[in-house]
């Protein structure tokens, strides 16, 4: 705002001659004084409060402008009417000054404040990470999806099991040497876990030592007689008293499937397991069976697929022999036929069992069971 012109303004009226003349000049001489104080003040103020003050001790009442009022009654009549006009000018003028260097310092004051207040639009903002499968359910899910195809249905079973479901239905009494391969933990019976031992077959309550203890459960839930065919797939953790390393877990995985029809055969499971094999690893795997023992089948199998790092040349995946061994299967014993409410003279059964961090980690070629299990995000989020 060019001061200026206000200057200038305040001495436009031509003051009349008469022989009021001089009071007259002292009158604007004091206007022009009070118009440069004014612009002095209003210049050296640089925060808004401090304009308030400035304000009222050049335009309240009080003020510099109304003081020069009051010099109107020393004039002569005829030199007020120009007296008036100065005065009027100089407040008008003063006024606008102040108007001026307010809005110039709110101005300012809201820049000040915005730019405190700044958000920095160019900075990168926090990542979320999305969640995803751990790769134990990933495989389980494929697991499921693969004999889905092949005309199994899927289902859970709980974790604590009798151990007639776990054992003794799958021909283990207490007495046989292969429990000794399942290290067990028991649900303690002082907890108020214990079967009641009047049928014979009930004992303790423990945590299942493999996911083939839904096998009575599968055949008993497809339904009365034992005339529905059964296909069932089930997967699960599983429990043992293992010292854990690079291999061994104490809380591990099974996948587990049963078959039980007028015309399961030995090589149906094997062709059944061919065509998983062949989803899981590529189509090139091929299977081999060797003669095994487990005491709910018979025969008994166990089945290495070839090398899929490999594809059976031999390497250090599968110690230069180019197989992996992947599951164990077998006939259904016709007696567990028989508890699960079928008539075995009618109908069999295959049954089929591996675990799945083995099989995670063949499929994504990891050498320690134990990175399963850590958590640790960087790893984890690979998959
Ligand atoms: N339950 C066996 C284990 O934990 C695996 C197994 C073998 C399951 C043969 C089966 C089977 O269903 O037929 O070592």
């Amino acid at each position: 705002m060019g001061t200026d012109a206000m200057t200038t303004d305040t001495t436009a009226p031509t003051a009349p001659a008469g022989p009021a003349g001089i009071d007259l000049g002292a009158l604007e001489a004091e206007a022009a004084r009070i118009r440069a104080e004014a612009e002095r003040q209003l210049a050296a103020v640089t925060d808004l409060s401090a304009l308030d003050a400035v304000r009222n001790e050049l335009l309240s009442k009080k003020g510099l402008v109304s003081g020069l009022v009051k010099m109107i009654g020393t004039l002569d009549a005829a030199a007020r009417p120009h007296a008036g006009k100065v005065i009027n000018t100089l407040r008008d003028g003063v006024e606008a000054l102040y108007t001026a260097r307010r809005d110039t310092l709110s101005a300012a004051a809201l820049d000040a404040s915005l730019k405190a207040a700044a958000v920095d639009i160019s900075m990168p903002g926090r990542r979320t990470l999305p969640g995803r499968p751990h790769p134990i359910r990933q495989t389980q899910a494929e697991l499921v999806s693969i004999f889905s195809r092949l005309g199994y249905t899927f289902r859970e079973y709980r974790d604590v099991e009798t151990e007639f479901h776990n054992f003794d239905s799958l021909q283990q009494p207490d007495w046989h040497p292969a429990r000794d391969m399942h290290d067990t933990y028991y649900v303690s019976p002082a907890a108020g876990a214990a079967y009641p031992l009047d049928q014979g077959q009930y004992k303790f309550n423990l945590l299942r030592t493999h996911t083939t203890a839904f096998e009575l459960q599968a055949m008993a839930a497809r339904g009365g007689q034992g005339t529905n065919p059964l296909r069932e797939v089930t997967t699960g953790r599983c429990y043992r008293r293992d010292a854990v390393d690079a291999r061994h877990s104490a809380v591990f995985h099974q996948f587990e499937g049963l078959a039980i029809t007028e015309d399961a055969s030995f090589a149906e499971l094997k062709w059944v397991l061919l065509q998983a094999s062949k989803q899981l690893f590529g189509p090139r795997t091929q299977i081999r069976l060797r003669p095994s023992y487990f005491p709910f089948t018979t025969p008994s199998a166990e089945v290495d697929c070839t090398c899929p790092s490999c594809h059976g040349k031999g390497c250090r995946t599968c110690s230069q022999t180019g197989w992996l061994e992947i599951l164990g299967c077998g006939m259904t014993r016709p007696e567990i036929v028989e508890l699960g409410g079928y008539d075995s003279t009618k109908f069999r059964g295959f049954a089929f069992g591996m675990g799945v961090e083995r099989i995670a980690m063949l499929v994504w070629d990891l050498d320690d069971i134990r990175m399963l299990y850590e958590n640790d995000v960087a790893f984890l989020s690979q998959f």
